[in-house]
């Protein structure tokens, strides 16, 4: 991964001109080089010298346009900052291999330094553009001026939190392990995704562990995991399996709550239905979610 390499051959000061460039970039698109001065409280001799120096590491985005020349982040500047937090915090020491690409993330392995291995999310939504723009706007609210710096941030705080929150469960989702700007570290499972299975030895035991852990989690959290589906489950070769993906979780109390409850039942019975001939009833299930 390009940001990781990168990381190595960078100083603390080209760090620190890099936060100073993100924290203008809260204001404006561009920061002009006075302001990425001011917010690192370098000299400008130092900050010059720094800027040319990260932006010929391909970590900024440079606007020589207007009447003075500015600077933004580019995603792997993002990335570079973000990754170094996780490393200096000692959730992570070491980057491995790409193990999914959702459309709106990169996933890969990571290891701490006791060899623990975890599976590291970084949000890229408005990768290409952002179209959907409703999607984002129930993360950032009405602010008009539209960073893919921070509703990334945000989707990754979001993302976390609702780890968070589950964890105390010790059900099949993934523990949270930190989290730093657009990414998260949390629990892995080396396995696939359910619906990458041709078959499945035990599909009724695993119906029944989705259902029942989506259950605890309506009525002991009051989450609903709101996409869920044979895309969102891992399982490996055990039978183990990991319900990730919870962005689009949303509270009980949500005015859309009982009929993205209904859908996230529904998908994941007609799949097995269809696939392994599970019988169930999607109406029967939604009942005893919201009873007990
Ligand atoms: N904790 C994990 N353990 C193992 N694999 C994981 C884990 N988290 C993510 N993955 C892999 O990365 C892929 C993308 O992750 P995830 O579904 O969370 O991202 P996404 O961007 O929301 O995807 P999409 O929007 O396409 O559904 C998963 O389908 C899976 O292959
Ligand atoms: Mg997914």
């Amino acid at each position: 991964m390009e940001a990781a390499r990168l990381l190595k051959n960078l100083e603390k000061e080209d760090l620190r001109i890099l936060m100073a460039i993100e924290i203008g970039m809260k204001r404006s698109d561009y920061v002009a080089i006075e302001n990425v001065r001011f917010y690192s409280r370098y000299p400008m001799e130092e900050t010059l010298y720094r800027l040319k120096k990260v932006h010929k590491y391909g970590l900024t985005i440079r606007n020589s346009a207007e009447y003075q020349i500015s600077y933004k982040l580019n995603s792997i500047g993002y990335d570079v900052l973000a990754l170094h937090a996780l490393v200096e915090k000692n959730v992570i020491s070491q980057l491995g291999p790409a193990i999914g690409k959702g459309k709106e993330s990169d996933v890969y392995s990571c290891m701490d330094n006791e060899e623990n291995i975890y599976a590291l999310k970084i949000y890229r939504m408005g990768r290409t553009s952002f179209k959907n723009i409703k999607k984002y706007r129930s993360l950032i609210g009405n602010r008009s001026h539209l960073s893919w710096l921070y509703v990334n941030r945000l989707a990754a705080k979001k993302e976390y939190k609702a780890l968070k929150k589950i964890y105390q469960l010790d059900l099949n989702i993934p523990k949270p392990i930190g989290y730093n700007r657009h990414i998260i570290v949390m629990e892995y499972l080396r396995g696939k995704e359910l619906a990458y299975y041709k078959d499945i030895n035990i599909p009724q035991y695993i119906f029944n562990e989705i259902i029942d852990q989506m259950k605890l989690v309506y009525q002991k959290v009051g989450l609903i995991h709101g996409d869920l589906g044979e895309w969102n489950v891992i399982c490996d070769e055990s039978g183990n399996i990991l319900i990730i993906d919870w962005l689009q979780s949303v509270s009980a109390d949500h005015p859309n709550a009982k009929m993205l409850l209904k859908r996230d039942i529904r998908n994941i019975c007609s799949y097995f239905r269809k696939k392994y001939r599970i019988e169930c009833n999607t109406k029967k299930i939604l009942k005893e979610f919201l009873e007990e």
